[in-house]
Protein backbone atom coordinates (compact mmCIF):
# COMPACT_ATOMS: atom_id res chain seq x y z
CA UNK A 1 0.00 0.00 0.00
CA UNK A 2 1.39 3.71 -0.80
CA UNK A 3 0.03 7.12 0.50
CA UNK A 4 1.10 10.97 -0.56
CA UNK A 5 2.34 12.73 1.90
CA UNK A 6 1.70 16.47 0.92
CA UNK A 7 3.68 19.59 2.76
CA UNK A 8 0.87 22.74 1.63
CA UNK A 9 1.45 25.88 0.83
CA UNK A 10 3.23 26.35 -2.48
CA UNK A 11 2.41 28.18 -5.02
CA UNK A 12 1.50 26.12 -8.01
CA UNK A 13 3.14 27.91 -11.14
CA UNK A 14 4.04 25.81 -14.74
CA UNK A 15 2.58 23.29 -17.16
CA UNK A 16 0.97 20.23 -16.34
CA UNK A 17 0.34 18.19 -19.36
CA UNK A 18 -3.12 16.51 -19.66
CA UNK A 19 -2.93 12.89 -20.34
CA UNK A 20 -6.17 10.98 -22.57
CA UNK A 21 -9.43 10.56 -20.92
CA UNK A 22 -10.25 7.74 -18.96
CA UNK A 23 -13.80 8.10 -19.55
CA UNK A 24 -13.19 8.00 -23.16
CA UNK A 25 -10.53 5.47 -23.30
CA UNK A 26 -12.93 2.96 -21.14
CA UNK A 27 -15.55 2.68 -24.24
CA UNK A 28 -13.48 3.28 -26.82
CA UNK A 29 -11.28 -0.12 -26.09
CA UNK A 30 -15.01 -1.54 -26.01
CA UNK A 31 -15.27 -0.77 -29.64
CA UNK A 32 -12.55 -3.50 -30.81
CA UNK A 33 -15.60 -6.23 -30.24
CA UNK A 34 -17.30 -4.89 -32.93
CA UNK A 35 -14.88 -5.93 -35.73
CA UNK A 36 -12.46 -9.00 -36.70
CA UNK A 37 -10.31 -6.26 -37.52
CA UNK A 38 -7.56 -4.45 -35.26
CA UNK A 39 -8.13 -0.71 -33.71
CA UNK A 40 -5.65 1.30 -32.83
CA UNK A 41 -6.05 3.61 -29.91
CA UNK A 42 -3.63 6.54 -29.41
CA UNK A 43 -3.11 9.01 -25.95
CA UNK A 44 -4.55 6.09 -24.16
CA UNK A 45 -3.52 7.21 -20.25
CA UNK A 46 -1.75 4.54 -17.90
CA UNK A 47 -4.39 4.30 -15.10
CA UNK A 48 -5.87 1.30 -13.23
CA UNK A 49 -9.02 1.36 -15.19
CA UNK A 50 -7.38 0.97 -18.66
CA UNK A 51 -5.56 -2.37 -16.98
CA UNK A 52 -8.50 -3.36 -15.47
CA UNK A 53 -10.43 -3.36 -18.67
CA UNK A 54 -7.53 -4.90 -20.53
CA UNK A 55 -7.73 -7.99 -18.12
CA UNK A 56 -11.28 -7.99 -19.22
CA UNK A 57 -10.86 -7.92 -23.09
CA UNK A 58 -7.62 -10.24 -23.14
CA UNK A 59 -10.13 -12.79 -21.12
CA UNK A 60 -13.13 -12.34 -23.91
CA UNK A 61 -10.56 -12.86 -26.84
CA UNK A 62 -8.70 -9.54 -27.71
CA UNK A 63 -5.03 -9.67 -28.29
CA UNK A 64 -3.33 -6.09 -27.30
CA UNK A 65 -0.29 -5.40 -28.29
CA UNK A 66 1.90 -1.99 -27.75
CA UNK A 67 2.68 0.45 -30.70
CA UNK A 68 6.14 1.87 -29.99
CA UNK A 69 7.17 4.87 -31.80
CA UNK A 70 6.87 8.31 -30.90
CA UNK A 71 4.31 9.45 -27.70
CA UNK A 72 7.10 8.69 -24.57
CA UNK A 73 5.67 9.69 -21.28
CA UNK A 74 3.95 12.70 -22.35
CA UNK A 75 1.73 11.67 -25.03
CA UNK A 76 -0.28 8.66 -23.74
CA UNK A 77 0.60 4.75 -24.87
CA UNK A 78 -0.66 3.84 -28.39
CA UNK A 79 -2.19 0.61 -28.24
CA UNK A 80 -4.06 -1.58 -31.08
CA UNK A 81 -6.66 -4.00 -29.74
CA UNK A 82 -7.48 -6.97 -32.30
CA UNK A 83 -10.73 -9.07 -31.52
CA UNK A 84 -10.35 -11.99 -34.62
CA UNK A 85 -12.51 -13.88 -33.06
CA UNK A 86 -14.23 -13.71 -29.92
CA UNK A 87 -13.11 -16.45 -27.94
CA UNK A 88 -15.47 -15.96 -24.86
CA UNK A 89 -18.69 -14.13 -24.03
CA UNK A 90 -18.96 -14.46 -20.51
CA UNK A 91 -17.60 -11.27 -18.11
CA UNK A 92 -17.17 -13.01 -15.04
CA UNK A 93 -18.07 -11.51 -11.21
CA UNK A 94 -14.13 -11.59 -10.17
CA UNK A 95 -13.61 -9.21 -13.00
CA UNK A 96 -16.43 -7.12 -13.70
CA UNK A 97 -16.90 -6.31 -9.60
CA UNK A 98 -13.52 -4.42 -9.85
CA UNK A 99 -14.34 -1.82 -12.19
CA UNK A 100 -18.34 -1.17 -13.00
CA UNK A 101 -17.75 0.45 -16.65
CA UNK A 102 -16.67 -3.67 -17.78
CA UNK A 103 -20.75 -3.38 -18.23
CA UNK A 104 -19.84 -1.49 -21.39
CA UNK A 105 -18.61 -5.01 -23.26
CA UNK A 106 -22.44 -5.70 -23.07
CA UNK A 107 -23.37 -4.16 -25.77
CA UNK A 108 -20.88 -4.69 -28.44
CA UNK A 109 -20.78 -8.29 -27.34
CA UNK A 110 -24.49 -9.32 -28.68
CA UNK A 111 -24.03 -7.40 -31.36
CA UNK A 112 -20.81 -9.15 -32.57
CA UNK A 113 -21.80 -12.24 -31.09
CA UNK A 114 -25.42 -12.53 -30.70
CA UNK A 115 -24.90 -13.49 -26.96
CA UNK A 116 -23.44 -11.44 -23.66
CA UNK A 117 -23.19 -13.12 -20.57
CA UNK A 118 -22.19 -9.59 -17.66
CA UNK A 119 -21.97 -10.23 -14.35
CA UNK A 120 -24.11 -6.92 -12.92
CA UNK A 121 -21.39 -4.43 -11.82
CA UNK A 122 -23.21 -3.86 -8.20
CA UNK A 123 -22.57 -0.83 -6.31
CA UNK A 124 -19.56 1.26 -5.57
CA UNK A 125 -18.84 4.00 -2.86
CA UNK A 126 -20.82 6.55 -4.64
CA UNK A 127 -24.11 5.05 -5.32
CA UNK A 128 -26.01 1.61 -6.07
CA UNK A 129 -25.37 2.55 -9.89
CA UNK A 130 -27.70 0.11 -11.64
CA UNK A 131 -27.91 -1.03 -15.42
CA UNK A 132 -31.98 -0.86 -16.15
CA UNK A 133 -31.47 1.70 -18.34
CA UNK A 134 -28.49 -0.70 -20.44
CA UNK A 135 -31.02 -3.56 -20.19
CA UNK A 136 -34.20 -1.32 -21.72
CA UNK A 137 -32.03 0.01 -24.25
CA UNK A 138 -30.79 -3.08 -25.62
CA UNK A 139 -34.25 -5.04 -25.24
CA UNK A 140 -35.66 -1.71 -27.66
CA UNK A 141 -32.74 -2.82 -30.62
CA UNK A 142 -34.43 -6.89 -30.14
CA UNK A 143 -32.01 -8.32 -27.22
CA UNK A 144 -33.71 -10.71 -25.43
CA UNK A 145 -32.81 -9.57 -21.63
CA UNK A 146 -32.36 -12.53 -18.78
CA UNK A 147 -30.82 -12.54 -15.13
CA UNK A 148 -29.98 -15.28 -13.38
CA UNK A 149 -27.77 -15.65 -10.56
CA UNK A 150 -26.14 -11.79 -10.60
CA UNK A 151 -25.59 -12.50 -14.35
CA UNK A 152 -27.28 -10.67 -16.99
CA UNK A 153 -27.67 -12.73 -20.42
CA UNK A 154 -28.68 -10.33 -23.58
CA UNK A 155 -28.90 -12.61 -26.79
CA UNK A 156 -29.95 -11.93 -30.06
CA UNK A 157 -29.20 -14.99 -32.17
CA UNK A 158 -31.00 -13.26 -35.41
CA UNK A 159 -29.13 -9.71 -35.07
CA UNK A 160 -30.16 -6.89 -33.13
CA UNK A 161 -32.54 -4.72 -35.14
CA UNK A 162 -32.98 -0.74 -34.95
CA UNK A 163 -35.78 0.68 -33.15
CA UNK A 164 -36.32 3.71 -30.71
CA UNK A 165 -34.63 4.12 -27.54
CA UNK A 166 -36.34 7.00 -25.01
CA UNK A 167 -33.72 7.31 -21.78
CA UNK A 168 -36.30 8.63 -19.11
CA UNK A 169 -33.17 10.59 -17.73
CA UNK A 170 -30.04 10.75 -19.00
CA UNK A 171 -27.06 7.83 -18.56
CA UNK A 172 -23.63 8.37 -20.21
CA UNK A 173 -22.93 4.17 -20.06
CA UNK A 174 -26.24 3.23 -21.15
CA UNK A 175 -25.93 5.59 -24.23
CA UNK A 176 -22.37 4.32 -24.87
CA UNK A 177 -23.66 1.00 -25.06
CA UNK A 178 -26.64 1.23 -27.02
CA UNK A 179 -24.40 3.39 -29.68
CA UNK A 180 -22.31 0.70 -29.79
CA UNK A 181 -24.57 -1.92 -30.21
CA UNK A 182 -26.61 -0.29 -32.76
CA UNK A 183 -24.07 0.51 -35.15
CA UNK A 184 -24.60 -3.67 -36.47
CA UNK A 185 -27.74 -3.40 -35.93
CA UNK A 186 -30.57 -4.11 -39.24
CA UNK A 187 -32.54 -0.85 -39.71
CA UNK A 188 -32.05 2.33 -37.63
CA UNK A 189 -31.93 3.43 -34.13
CA UNK A 190 -33.03 6.24 -32.75
CA UNK A 191 -31.68 6.79 -29.34
CA UNK A 192 -33.50 10.35 -27.72
CA UNK A 193 -32.60 12.00 -24.37
CA UNK A 194 -28.81 10.46 -25.08
CA UNK A 195 -26.12 12.08 -22.74
CA UNK A 196 -24.61 14.72 -24.59
CA UNK A 197 -20.74 14.26 -22.54
CA UNK A 198 -17.46 15.07 -24.84
CA UNK A 199 -17.01 11.34 -24.47
CA UNK A 200 -19.71 10.10 -26.61
CA UNK A 201 -18.80 12.05 -29.31
CA UNK A 202 -14.96 10.76 -29.22
CA UNK A 203 -16.35 7.36 -29.02
CA UNK A 204 -19.10 8.28 -31.86
CA UNK A 205 -16.00 9.45 -34.26
CA UNK A 206 -14.40 6.38 -33.60
CA UNK A 207 -17.59 4.24 -34.66
CA UNK A 208 -17.76 6.08 -37.71
CA UNK A 209 -14.17 6.08 -38.40
CA UNK A 210 -14.72 2.14 -37.80
CA UNK A 211 -17.75 2.45 -40.90
CA UNK A 212 -20.90 3.09 -38.72
CA UNK A 213 -23.12 5.82 -39.66
CA UNK A 214 -23.83 7.88 -36.62
CA UNK A 215 -25.28 11.60 -36.79
CA UNK A 216 -26.28 13.57 -34.23
CA UNK A 217 -23.91 12.02 -31.30
CA UNK A 218 -23.31 14.98 -28.31
CA UNK A 219 -26.78 16.51 -29.33
CA UNK A 220 -30.08 14.95 -27.33
CA UNK A 221 -31.23 12.70 -30.13
CA UNK A 222 -28.60 10.39 -32.06
CA UNK A 223 -29.39 8.50 -35.23
CA UNK A 224 -27.46 5.51 -35.83
CA UNK A 225 -28.24 3.89 -39.29
CA UNK A 226 -26.99 -0.10 -38.59
CA UNK A 227 -24.12 -1.51 -41.31
CA UNK A 228 -23.69 -5.22 -41.43
CA UNK A 229 -20.05 -5.16 -40.41
CA UNK A 230 -17.10 -2.47 -39.33
CA UNK A 231 -13.47 -2.29 -40.06
CA UNK A 232 -10.60 -1.46 -38.00
CA UNK A 233 -9.38 2.34 -37.59
CA UNK A 234 -6.82 4.14 -35.58
CA UNK A 235 -8.43 6.76 -33.17
CA UNK A 236 -6.79 9.56 -30.89
CA UNK A 237 -8.30 9.64 -27.28
CA UNK A 238 -9.42 13.40 -26.28
CA UNK A 239 -8.00 14.90 -23.32
CA UNK A 240 -9.19 13.93 -19.99
CA UNK A 241 -11.63 17.44 -18.58
CA UNK A 242 -12.13 15.80 -15.37
CA UNK A 243 -7.99 15.91 -14.78
CA UNK A 244 -8.05 19.21 -16.57
CA UNK A 245 -10.50 20.37 -13.72
CA UNK A 246 -9.29 18.89 -10.87
CA UNK A 247 -6.18 21.16 -11.90
CA UNK A 248 -7.43 24.12 -12.86
CA UNK A 249 -8.59 23.90 -8.74
CA UNK A 250 -5.35 23.04 -7.84
CA UNK A 251 -3.79 26.44 -9.89
CA UNK A 252 -6.88 28.62 -8.20
CA UNK A 253 -6.80 27.32 -4.90
CA UNK A 254 -2.85 27.44 -4.41
CA UNK A 255 -3.12 31.05 -6.19
CA UNK A 256 -0.85 29.72 -9.34
CA UNK A 257 -0.76 30.08 -12.47
CA UNK A 258 -1.00 26.50 -14.56
CA UNK A 259 -1.64 25.85 -17.96
CA UNK A 260 -3.66 23.11 -18.62
CA UNK A 261 -1.87 21.49 -21.77
CA UNK A 262 -3.93 19.73 -24.39
CA UNK A 263 -7.01 20.89 -22.28
CA UNK A 264 -10.93 22.13 -24.50
CA UNK A 265 -11.99 24.65 -22.94
CA UNK A 266 -15.20 23.67 -24.18
CA UNK A 267 -15.09 20.71 -22.90
CA UNK A 268 -15.26 21.83 -19.21
CA UNK A 269 -17.02 25.71 -19.83
CA UNK A 270 -19.39 24.88 -16.50
CA UNK A 271 -16.61 23.77 -14.36
CA UNK A 272 -14.89 27.20 -15.85
CA UNK A 273 -17.21 29.40 -15.09
CA UNK A 274 -17.47 28.56 -11.38
CA UNK A 275 -13.91 29.27 -11.05
CA UNK A 276 -14.05 32.35 -12.34
CA UNK A 277 -16.65 33.13 -9.98
CA UNK A 278 -14.68 31.82 -7.46
CA UNK A 279 -12.07 34.32 -8.66
CA UNK A 280 -10.07 32.40 -11.15
CA UNK A 281 -8.56 34.37 -14.63
CA UNK A 282 -9.36 31.73 -17.03
CA UNK A 283 -7.61 32.04 -21.06
CA UNK A 284 -7.38 29.76 -23.60
CA UNK A 285 -3.93 29.53 -24.98
CA UNK A 286 -2.28 28.19 -28.21
CA UNK A 287 -1.73 24.33 -26.88
CA UNK A 288 -4.29 24.59 -24.11
CA UNK A 289 -5.91 26.65 -21.37
CA UNK A 290 -4.18 28.92 -18.76
CA UNK A 291 -6.06 29.70 -15.45
CA UNK A 292 -4.51 31.94 -12.83
CA UNK A 293 -5.69 33.62 -9.26
CA UNK A 294 -6.85 36.98 -9.01
CA UNK A 295 -5.93 36.80 -5.63
CA UNK A 296 -8.97 36.41 -4.15
CA UNK A 297 -11.22 32.77 -3.59
CA UNK A 298 -14.81 33.58 -3.26
CA UNK A 299 -17.55 30.96 -2.59
CA UNK A 300 -19.83 30.16 -4.88
CA UNK A 301 -22.90 27.51 -5.76
CA UNK A 302 -22.95 24.49 -8.01
CA UNK A 303 -25.68 21.67 -8.70
CA UNK A 304 -24.52 18.76 -10.41
CA UNK A 305 -25.87 17.98 -14.02
CA UNK A 306 -25.52 16.17 -16.59
CA UNK A 307 -23.59 17.29 -19.88
CA UNK A 308 -23.42 20.61 -20.40
CA UNK A 309 -23.98 20.79 -16.73
CA UNK A 310 -21.33 21.30 -14.30
CA UNK A 311 -20.07 17.62 -13.50
CA UNK A 312 -20.31 15.84 -10.91
CA UNK A 313 -16.77 14.31 -11.04
CA UNK A 314 -15.62 17.15 -10.44
CA UNK A 315 -18.05 17.82 -7.11
CA UNK A 316 -15.56 16.67 -4.87
CA UNK A 317 -12.51 18.74 -6.44
CA UNK A 318 -14.65 22.00 -6.19
CA UNK A 319 -15.92 21.50 -2.41
CA UNK A 320 -12.07 21.64 -1.60
CA UNK A 321 -11.83 24.83 -3.27
CA UNK A 322 -15.14 25.84 -1.40
CA UNK A 323 -13.37 25.19 1.86
CA UNK A 324 -11.15 27.87 1.64
CA UNK A 325 -12.82 30.31 -0.13
CA UNK A 326 -14.79 33.40 1.44
CA UNK A 327 -18.09 33.09 2.16
CA UNK A 328 -20.60 30.12 2.08
CA UNK A 329 -20.61 27.27 -0.99
CA UNK A 330 -23.92 25.18 -1.34
CA UNK A 331 -22.98 22.69 -3.31
CA UNK A 332 -25.86 19.92 -4.74
CA UNK A 333 -25.12 16.56 -6.07
CA UNK A 334 -27.80 15.77 -8.33
CA UNK A 335 -26.87 13.03 -9.74
CA UNK A 336 -25.53 10.06 -7.23
CA UNK A 337 -26.79 9.11 -4.02
CA UNK A 338 -23.91 8.93 -2.21
CA UNK A 339 -21.24 10.85 -3.56
CA UNK A 340 -20.42 12.96 -0.11
CA UNK A 341 -17.44 10.57 1.69
CA UNK A 342 -14.81 13.26 0.67
CA UNK A 343 -16.65 15.10 3.58
CA UNK A 344 -16.16 13.78 6.82
CA UNK A 345 -11.82 13.62 5.30
CA UNK A 346 -12.05 17.27 5.00
CA UNK A 347 -13.65 18.29 7.73
CA UNK A 348 -10.76 16.31 9.59
CA UNK A 349 -8.64 18.83 7.87
CA UNK A 350 -10.60 21.84 9.34
CA UNK A 351 -13.39 22.21 6.96
CA UNK A 352 -16.28 23.11 7.67
CA UNK A 353 -19.18 21.38 6.08
CA UNK A 354 -23.12 20.67 6.68
CA UNK A 355 -24.49 17.75 4.63
CA UNK A 356 -28.59 17.86 4.42
CA UNK A 357 -29.70 15.34 2.51
CA UNK A 358 -28.35 16.00 -1.53
CA UNK A 359 -27.04 19.82 -0.29
CA UNK A 360 -23.97 20.47 1.07
CA UNK A 361 -23.25 24.04 2.79
CA UNK A 362 -19.56 24.86 2.65
CA UNK A 363 -18.60 27.42 4.86
CA UNK A 364 -14.75 28.73 4.13
CA UNK A 365 -12.27 28.97 6.75
CA UNK A 366 -8.69 31.00 6.85
CA UNK A 367 -6.57 27.58 6.94
CA UNK A 368 -6.94 23.99 6.63
CA UNK A 369 -4.69 21.89 8.52
CA UNK A 370 -2.58 18.92 7.78
CA UNK A 371 -4.29 15.61 8.92
CA UNK A 372 -3.46 12.07 8.20
CA UNK A 373 -6.65 11.29 5.54
CA UNK A 374 -8.47 7.98 3.92
CA UNK A 375 -9.59 8.21 0.14
CA UNK A 376 -12.37 6.92 -0.22
CA UNK A 377 -13.50 6.77 -3.92
CA UNK A 378 -11.80 8.02 -7.13
CA UNK A 379 -12.86 11.72 -7.35
CA UNK A 380 -12.64 12.32 -3.33
CA UNK A 381 -9.08 11.08 -3.06
CA UNK A 382 -8.51 14.21 -5.50
CA UNK A 383 -10.46 16.37 -3.16
CA UNK A 384 -8.37 15.61 0.12
CA UNK A 385 -4.69 15.95 -2.28
CA UNK A 386 -5.74 19.06 -2.96
CA UNK A 387 -6.59 20.20 0.36
CA UNK A 388 -3.27 19.10 0.84
CA UNK A 389 -1.64 21.77 -1.06
CA UNK A 390 -2.62 24.25 1.05
CA UNK A 391 -3.36 22.63 4.08
CA UNK A 392 -0.49 24.13 6.63
CA UNK A 393 1.62 20.89 7.74
CA UNK A 394 2.15 17.29 6.30
CA UNK A 395 -1.75 15.67 5.07
CA UNK A 396 -1.25 11.89 4.16
CA UNK A 397 -3.90 10.29 1.17
CA UNK A 398 -4.19 7.06 2.54
CA UNK A 399 -5.66 4.29 0.09
CA UNK A 400 -3.96 5.59 -3.51
CA UNK A 401 -5.44 2.81 -5.14
CA UNK A 402 -8.36 4.82 -5.41
CA UNK A 403 -6.42 7.67 -6.70
CA UNK A 404 -4.48 5.85 -9.33
CA UNK A 405 -7.53 4.31 -10.95
CA UNK A 406 -8.11 7.90 -12.61
CA UNK A 407 -4.88 10.14 -12.06
CA UNK A 408 -1.71 9.07 -14.06
CA UNK A 409 1.39 10.17 -12.54
CA UNK A 410 -0.08 12.93 -9.99
CA UNK A 411 2.94 13.67 -7.82
CA UNK A 412 4.62 14.08 -10.89
CA UNK A 413 2.84 16.35 -12.76
CA UNK A 414 2.16 18.22 -9.46
CA UNK A 415 5.95 18.04 -8.26
CA UNK A 416 7.03 19.69 -12.12
CA UNK A 417 4.95 22.83 -10.94
CA UNK A 418 6.23 23.19 -7.14
CA UNK A 419 4.30 21.20 -4.88
CA UNK A 420 5.73 19.48 -1.82
CA UNK A 421 4.19 15.82 -2.85
CA UNK A 422 5.83 12.40 -2.47
CA UNK A 423 4.34 8.85 -2.54
CA UNK A 424 5.59 7.02 0.01
CA UNK A 425 4.99 3.08 1.14
CA UNK A 426 2.98 2.80 4.02
C1 LIG B 1 -20.13 7.70 -16.12
O1 LIG B 1 -20.63 6.72 -15.23
C2 LIG B 1 -18.71 8.01 -15.65
N1 LIG B 1 -17.89 6.79 -15.75
C3 LIG B 1 -18.74 8.50 -14.21
O2 LIG B 1 -17.40 8.86 -13.84
C4 LIG B 1 -19.61 9.76 -14.15
O3 LIG B 1 -19.71 10.19 -12.81
C5 LIG B 1 -21.01 9.45 -14.71
O4 LIG B 1 -20.90 8.91 -16.04
C6 LIG B 1 -21.89 10.69 -14.77
O5 LIG B 1 -21.27 11.67 -15.59
C7 LIG B 1 -17.40 6.44 -16.95
O6 LIG B 1 -17.63 7.09 -17.96
C8 LIG B 1 -16.56 5.19 -16.98
P1 LIG B 1 -24.56 7.35 -15.60
P2 LIG B 1 -22.05 5.99 -15.56
O7 LIG B 1 -25.08 6.10 -16.21
O8 LIG B 1 -22.18 5.82 -17.03
C9 LIG B 1 -28.17 6.27 -12.71
C10 LIG B 1 -15.46 8.87 -12.53
O9 LIG B 1 -15.24 9.39 -11.43
N2 LIG B 1 -28.37 5.11 -13.60
O10 LIG B 1 -24.56 8.61 -16.40
O11 LIG B 1 -22.15 4.81 -14.69
C11 LIG B 1 -26.85 6.20 -11.95
O12 LIG B 1 -26.99 5.43 -10.77
C12 LIG B 1 -16.76 8.14 -12.77
O13 LIG B 1 -14.68 8.92 -13.51
C13 LIG B 1 -29.51 4.32 -13.43
O14 LIG B 1 -30.32 4.55 -12.52
O15 LIG B 1 -23.07 7.10 -15.06
C14 LIG B 1 -26.57 7.65 -11.65
O16 LIG B 1 -27.31 8.04 -10.51
C15 LIG B 1 -17.61 8.04 -11.51
N3 LIG B 1 -29.70 3.25 -14.27
C16 LIG B 1 -27.13 8.38 -12.90
O17 LIG B 1 -28.05 7.45 -13.51
C17 LIG B 1 -28.83 2.97 -15.29
O18 LIG B 1 -29.08 2.00 -16.04
C18 LIG B 1 -26.06 8.74 -13.93
O19 LIG B 1 -25.32 7.56 -14.19
C19 LIG B 1 -27.69 3.78 -15.45
C20 LIG B 1 -27.48 4.86 -14.61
Amino acid sequence: MEKLVIRGGKKLEGTIPISGAKNAALPLMCTPLLTDEPVTLTNLPRLADISTLSDLLNHLGVTITIEGGKGGKIRGRSLTFSAGNIADTVAPYDMVRKMRASILVLGPLVARAGEAIVSLPGGCAIGNRPIDLHLKALEAIGAKIELENGYVRASAPEGLKGGTVRFPFVSVGATENILMAAALAKGTTIIENAAREPEIADLAKCLNAMGAKITGAGHETITVEGVEKLHGCTHDVIPDRVEAGSYAVAALMTRGNILLEGAKAEHMQAALDVLTEAGAIVSEEENGVRVKSNGHLGGFNIVTQPFPGFPTDMQAQFMALAAVSDGASVINEAIFENRYMHVPELSRLGADITVSGSSATVRGVDKLVGAPVMATDLRASMSLALAGLVAEGETHVNRLYHLDRGYERLEEKLRQVGADIERVPT
